[in-house]
Order: C-alpha cells, then sequence, then structure tokens
C-alpha cells in the first residue's frame, strides 16, 4: 500500500496525505480490498457504498485490474450506491447506473440483484417509498462495512446539499429526494454538456444511514477541494457543510487527500 507523506488528526479523524491523487487511490482500493477480503471471511460477505464523480474512477480501475488478474472477488460483495440523479433513466449514459456500470459492475463478478442504485423511474408519489426500502435494504444486510465518499466544492456528500438546518436535525437526514444545490449544478454541466441541461434533482443516501457506516473513507484531490476539506475537518460543524458532519463519528472517519486538496489544513493535532 502506498503510505501517506504525513497523517494529520483534527477533530479526531485522520487526515492521510499522498503525494499525489494516483497514490491516494492506490491506497484507498487497496482499504477496499482489505474490507472485503475481511468482510467475506469473517461474515461471509462484505458491503460497500460507493460513490462516483471523477474523483474514484482510478479506484475502480484498480480494482477491476485485481480482478481482472485473478487477485480479487465481488462473488460476496454487496453494493449501495450513494445516488442517482431524479428522474433519469439507467439506460442514459449520464446516469449512475451506466457510470457505475462503466466503470465498475460491467467488468467484475457482482451479482447484479447485490450492485443496488436509486431506481430513478419510480414515479415522484413511490420515491419517498422506495428510498425508505433502500435504507432497509442496507439494514438487512447488516449495514455498510465501508462508505466510500467523495465531497464536492460545496461540502456535499452524496447529495446531501448545504442548508439551513440545526446540527441535530442535519444529523438525522434520512435517504430523500432533493434540489441540487446551484454549485453542484454548475459542477455537473461537465456531465451535462450545459447547466441549464442538468437534472436538477436527485436521490440521496441520507447523512443518517451514511454516518451508519463501520467505516468512511472520504477522497478529495486538487486545489479547488482545499477550502472545503479544511472547513470540514477543521469545523464547525454545520449542516452548511455537509461533509463537517463527518466530524460526529470522528473515529470511523479516514480522509484521503493529495497535497493540492490537503494545502489549507495546516498541521493538524494529535
Ligand atoms: C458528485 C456526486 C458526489 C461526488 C461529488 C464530487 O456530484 N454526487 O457523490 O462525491 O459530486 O465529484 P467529483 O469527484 O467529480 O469532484
Amino acid at each position: 500500500m502506498p503510505t501517506p507523506v504525513r497523517v494529520l488528526e483534527w477533530n479526531g479523524a485522520s487526515i492521510w496525505v499522498f503525494a499525489d491523487a494516483p497514490s491516494a487511490c492506490c491506497a484507498a482500493a487497496d482499504r477496499i480490498v482489505q474490507v472485503i477480503q475481511s468482510g467475506v471471511n469473517n461474515r461471509g460477505k462484505a458491503v460497500l457504498g460507493l460513490a462516483t464523480g471523477a474523483t474514484p474512477i482510478p479506484i475502480y480501475e484498480r480494482l477491476v485490474a485485481q480482478h481482472r488478474a485473478g487477485e480479487l472477488s465481488f462473488a460476496d460483495v454487496t453494493t449501495y450506491n450513494l445516488d442517482e440523479y431524479y428522474p433519469i433513466s439507467p439506460a442514459d449514459p449520464r446516469s449512475y447506473h451506466a457510470y457505475m456500470h462503466r466503470q465498475l459492475f460491467g467488468h467484475v463478478d457482482i451479482a447484479p440483484n447485490r450492485a443496488h442504485v436509486f431506481d430513478s423511474t419510480v414515479p415522484e408519489a413511490f420515491a419517498a417509498e422506495h428510498v425508505a426500502q433502500y435504507d432497509r435494504w442496507i439494514a438487512a444486510d447488516g449495514g455498510l462495512d465501508l462508505q466510500v465518499l467523495g465531497i464536492g466544492r460545496n461540502g456535499h456528500i452524496g447529495f446531501n446539499e448545504p442548508e439551513e438546518l440545526p446540527v441535530e436535525e442535519a444529523l438525522r437526514l434520512p435517504s430523500r429526494l432533493v434540489d441540487l444545490h446551484p454549485v453542484t449544478r454548475a459542477d455537473a454541466s461537465r456531465d451535462f454538456g450545459a447547466e441549464p441541461q442538468v437534472i436538477p434533482r436527485a436521490l440521496t443516501l441520507g447523512v443518517a444511514p451514511i454516518l451508519s457506516a463501520c467505516s468512511i473513507l472520504v477522497l478529495a484531490f486538487g486545489t479547488q477541494k482545499a477550502e472545503i476539506v479544511a472547513r470540514s475537518v477543521r469545523g464547525p460543524m454545520t449542516a452548511l457543510v455537509p461533509a463537517s458532519l463527518l466530524q460526529s463519528v470522528p473515529r470511523r472517519v479516514t480522509w484521503m487527500v493529495d497535497e493540492a486538496a490537503a494545502q489549507a489544513l495546516g498541521t493538524g493535532r494529535g
């Protein structure tokens, strides 16, 4: 496993700083493999929460390469993706269904009925029941062994967007249908061609089910993430920076960042 150039501690969470994003992605992939292997050895299965976006693509490439080399099987792995635009067809290349198929599911031996992504074809009247059922499926699977997260420039995790809400309420947010924040829509325009074409709503795993994972791995790379990484890990904890809510479960959280994303972090504490 590549070793971090330094490890910081802020508010109880570990921040592993790597020389560059590829090294961080190697370490993240190795961590995922460890979780898969120990889950399969100890309880016959591993349950992963997975993220999309540009950040985790090299991780999926590494997992696929290990599978192709005969070193890694997904036969006993169950996955739950964090989010999906709403509404969108799974066949739409901009959907996270299609992304996951391109990056991972289409190249490994995961059982299709264990690779869960929100169904964004459900009529709106059934969306609340669908996402509640998704939370119940995760609980029935014994919870997430590991949740992998990226972070939006506005601090979103999944599509839990910044909002004015008391922290206690934000920590209890369940999976739900949400409106995307303007910064999220601007960033998503790279996938949709232009901002007006971005689907403005999404289904997202809630803050509460994310925080229930046994361990949480957060990835952030590049200078454009430096400020929000610092606000998330140094605090204060606020629903206006959803990733700061991870401070409520600090011992379960590891950040893996590159030097660029760590540049506003200082030397850390502890
Ligand atoms: C996307 C996803 C998030 C992701 C984030 C960062 O919109 N909904 O789950 O973590 O934004 O994306 P990127 O990795 O491309 O910077």
